[in-house]
């Protein structure tokens, strides 16, 4: 697959995943091998995954995923995506295997801006590498943030230490039953800024 074509096809997938065919972790490691030669500050490379294809394991996070979700999406707009997003609440126990990428070191709200740059940069690279090379392998991912209001009792439930580390985002991987295209966007010119901020 040519790069710009992963690059503008790799969309958050929900219904579209294929909740029947199972997801080896042999092709998730590859993913992850990909994935991990993505750019860390300091070349620290202090990302770690846990893959969960457990099901009571996935069970319960279902649990945490729903609740943290449910007065998101109660006030969300009815769009596809908000749609889409509540479908993936309803069925995320189901996903053939969820990545909770983490990164070492403890996230606290008071530490200096750059620091917490530096923390989450060093991880969400890698993760949307992970999500690019899962496409080129047939393989449709979401990346998820929404779980991350009970990030210390999916902690306690996976035995993270969580004074030690932070969770990133929570991917569900499967199979894709159909792909998409480029999404709709706004205009480049309308972002971009030339030497001046003249709008925002
Ligand atoms: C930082 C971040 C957090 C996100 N959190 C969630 C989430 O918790 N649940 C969800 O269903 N989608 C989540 N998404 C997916 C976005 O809704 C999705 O990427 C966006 O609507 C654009 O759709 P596309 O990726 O298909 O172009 C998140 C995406 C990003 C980048």
């Amino acid at each position: 697959m040519l790069i710009d074509e992963a690059l503008t096809t790799t969309r958050a997938v929900r219904r579209g995943i294929d909740l029947r065919r199972p997801v080896t972790r042999g092709v998730i490691e590859q993913c992850l091998r990909i994935a991990v030669q993505a750019p860390t500050a300091a070349n620290r490379q202090d990302w770690r995954f846990v893959g969960i294809d457990d099901p009571g394991l996935k069970h319960t996070i279902a649990d945490y995923y729903r609740a943290a979700s449910t007065a998101y999406l109660e006030r969300a707009p009815n769009t596809a995506d908000t749609e889409s997003a509540r479908f993936l609440a309803q069925h995320i126990d189901r996903m053939p295997v969820l990545l909770l990428p983490c990164v070492n070191g403890r996230h606290s709200p008071s530490e200096h801006p750059a620091r917490t740059a530096s923390r989450y940069g060093s991880l969400y690279p890698a993760v949307w590498s992970f999500m690019l090379a899962a496409r080129s392998r047939g393989l449709a991912t979401a990346f998820t943030t929404v779980h991350l209001a009970y990030e210390r009792e999916v902690a306690d439930l996976l035995g993270i230490p969580y004074e030690e580390v932070t969770q990133g985002c929570l991917v569900p991987v499967g199979y894709a039953r159909r792909w998409f295209g480029p999404a709709p966007r706004r205009p480049v010119t309308e972002v971009t800024n030339w030497n001046r901020w003249r709008h925002g």
